[in-house]
């Protein structure tokens, strides 16, 4: 068995394809709850590093597009509340659904995500610390995490992007699922390591 008896040490996990998701159950033979909790965390993050999520998560005043932090084309950015400016709100472009043709991606409330939400540029741990920080997190509690992590409409996109996007892995259901499992195993954060 490759349990690990000791916090931190690296656990087997089932191997997945990019685009797959493991399920809570696959961290069960973890017996350490740190421990768990943590690798819970790690396998989460593989949808909060996503492009689909991290472009509308900047840690400046625009957002970013593609697959590697290309810059917004054509130019927009945050305004006062995250929405645009005066003439040039997201939602002048965005709609509330992906216009495919125009290639313009939509969803409801379409908003470029709080300063302090930012997780480009960030370590896990730090991601995974401001989750939990309700100074930092929109106020929520970590049952309102889960929740907009599972129902939310604008994390919704994130599995359904449009033409020619690739979808952040797994489903947004399994990627909840997770998140519950995070908070109930007492949302532990894994250590530092480089940053992105
Ligand atoms: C003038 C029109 C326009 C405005 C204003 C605009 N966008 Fe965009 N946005 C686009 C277009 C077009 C694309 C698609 C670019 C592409 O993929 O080729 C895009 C793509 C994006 C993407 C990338 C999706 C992905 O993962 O590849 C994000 C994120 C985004 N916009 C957020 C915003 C936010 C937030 C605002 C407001 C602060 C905003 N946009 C304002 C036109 C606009
Ligand atoms: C179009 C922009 C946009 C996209 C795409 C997006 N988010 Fe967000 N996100 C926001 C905004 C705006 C908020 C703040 C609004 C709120 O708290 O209700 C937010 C807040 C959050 C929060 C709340 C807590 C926090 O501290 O950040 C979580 C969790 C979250 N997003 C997860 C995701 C995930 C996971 C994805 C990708 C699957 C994603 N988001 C994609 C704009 C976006």
């Amino acid at each position: 068995m490759a349990c690990s008896a000791s916090t931190g040490a690296p656990v087997a996990l089932r191997p997945v394809a990019p685009n797959e998701l493991r399920a809570p159950s696959d961290f069960d033979h973890i017996e350490d709850r740190t421990d768990r909790s943590r690798a819970l965390f790690v396998e989460a993050s593989r949808v909060l590093s996503h492009p689909r999520c991290v472009n509308c998560h900047p840690n400046g005043d625009a957002p970013f597009q593609g697959m590697n932090l290309e810059r917004h084309d054509p130019p927009a950015i945050r305004g006062p509340e995250g929405h645009g400016v005066v003439g040039m709100e997201c939602t002048s472009c965005h709609q509330d659904r992906n216009q495919d043709l125009a290639r313009v991606p939509g969803a409801p409330k379409w908003a470029l995500a709080p300063i302090e939400m930012a997780w480009v540029g960030k370590t896990r741990a730090e991601v995974c610390a401001q989750l939990k920080d309700s100074k930092r997190n929109g106020g929520k509690t970590l049952q309102q995490i889960v929740e907009h992590s599972a129902h939310d409409e604008l994390v919704a996109w994130g599995w359904a992007p449009g033409v020619g996007r690739e979808p952040a892995p797994g489903t947004q259901k399994q990627f909840g699922a997770l998140v519950a499992a995070w908070v109930e195993s007492g949302a532990e954060c894994p250590d530092e390591e480089a940053k992105r």
